[in-house]
């Protein structure tokens, strides 16, 4: 409690304070361009079909949320409107369309009531449904336009995908899509999630009897490893679909995988871009993945039911936010970006230790739901 009172108080609406006085200059900086990742402290441009594309458009609507500012609605508008080619053109399409549609287009009905944000929203759960394999009872990950031999992958990834489904179900009054979100989050217990509570980041299936075949690799440092982002998005992502669902499995399994997070984290509270790292690739970090970890930690804290857990958690997400504001804070005063020391893709040598659009949302979304204890989506 007396951390609770400390936050409103000071630091982290101090922080809040500078995501959204950098925010407001981006509109400016940033403009009509879908920022993924800073060098210098300068995003670069990745185009509307890129997975990232609705972190913009959602810093946006965050900002918006907090200053009324009209100049950011009519930004994230337009951008908005440059991913409806995607939408659209539907052969790139693939499981990230909730992190690409949520912040955005459901942001903007959810803020304005705008009709046809509706639409693009129900297009792009629609398109997240049509994915599921029915014999793996799987939502598949990628499309053949990036890899033919990725029919029967599926990625932890996608459980961040899965509140444009629950979303989709009560607005439309229709479980068909709550039940493949269910179903899919069902599958990531059963085959993504060992016993030490870590998980793969891929899981290949045979797309036609839906047998699992066996871990792969993807971004983590390995097929057995615990790569930290994986790790931040099984967290959150079970979180939301016990929220979502009421299941207390989910709730558990998010506690778990929080717990392990957490017992991982060096004193600076950024964790190597994955847990099981070699020494020599320990400079290796990776901020997003606390950024998003101390956002779910937010979730799960709001819903456990014991007052013990509950403060246990919340005061974790406060150590980790800190941790960020202290230690990783990108302080150039004309820099776009917000957090340092994120890194895309280790496996593939990525940008590595760099600023990423995710993490600086993913940052102020933890940060306004500390100010208001809100849900966001
Ligand atoms: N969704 C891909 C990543 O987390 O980098």
């Amino acid at each position: 409690m007396e951390q609770r009172a400390e936050v409103s108080a000071g630091w982290a609406d101090q922080a809040l304070e500078l995501c959204l006085k950098r925010t407001g200059r981006n509109i400016e900086s940033i403009g009509e361009h879908f920022p993924h990742v800073a060098y210098d402290g300068v995003y670069n441009d990745q185009g509307p079909e890129f997975w990232v594309s609705g972190f913009w458009p959602g810093l946006l609507w965050l900002y918006y949320g907090e200053t009324g500012d009209e100049r950011a609605l009519h930004l994230a508008r337009r951008l908005e409107d440059r991913m409806d080619q995607v939408l659209d053109g539907f052969v790139t399409l693939h499981h990230d369309v909730g992190f690409m549609w949520l912040p955005s287009a459901v942001a903007d009905y959810k803020f304005t009531g705008n009709r046809a944000s509706r639409v693009r929203g129900l297009k792009a759960a629609s398109h997240l449904a049509g994915r599921f394999n029915l014999a793996g009872r799987f939502i598949r990950a990628w499309t053949d336009e990036v890899d033919p031999h990725s029919t029967g992958w599926a990625i932890i990834d996608s459980l961040m995908n899965l509140p444009l489904l629950f979303w989709a179900s009560k607005e439309m009054k229709d479980p068909r899509f709550y039940h493949i979100a269910k179903a899919h989050a069902d599958t990531v217990l059963r085959c993504f999630v060992r016993p030490d509570h870590t998980t793969a980041h891929i899981v290949s299936f045979d797309p036609f009897t839906g047998e699992k075949i066996e871990n792969l690799g993807g971004q983590g440092k390995g097929p057995d490893s615990a790569w930290a982002r994986g790790q931040a998005w099984l967290i959150y992502g079970m979180a939301i679909a016990f929220r979502e669902t009421g299941d207390k499995v989910f709730l558990e399994a998010a506690g778990n995988a929080a717990d392990y997070f957490l017992e991982h984290l060096p004193e600076d509270q950024v964790p190597w871009w994955d847990f099981c790292a070699d020494p020599e690739d320990r400079f290796v970090l990776d901020s997003s993945a606390s950024a998003c970890t101390a956002s779910g930690l937010l979730e799960i804290s709001s819903m456990e039911e014991s007052e013990e857990k509950r403060d246990f958690y919340y005061g974790k997400a406060l150590q980790i936010l800190k941790g960020l504001c202290e230690h990783h804070w990108d302080e150039r005063e004309k820099s776009q970006s917000m957090l340092l020391h994120g890194t895309v893709n280790y496996a593939k040598k990525k940008h590595v230790n760099v600023p990423i659009i995710y993490g600086d949302y993913y940052f102020m979304e933890a940060l306004i739901k500390l100010r208001h204890s809100v849900k966001i989506f």
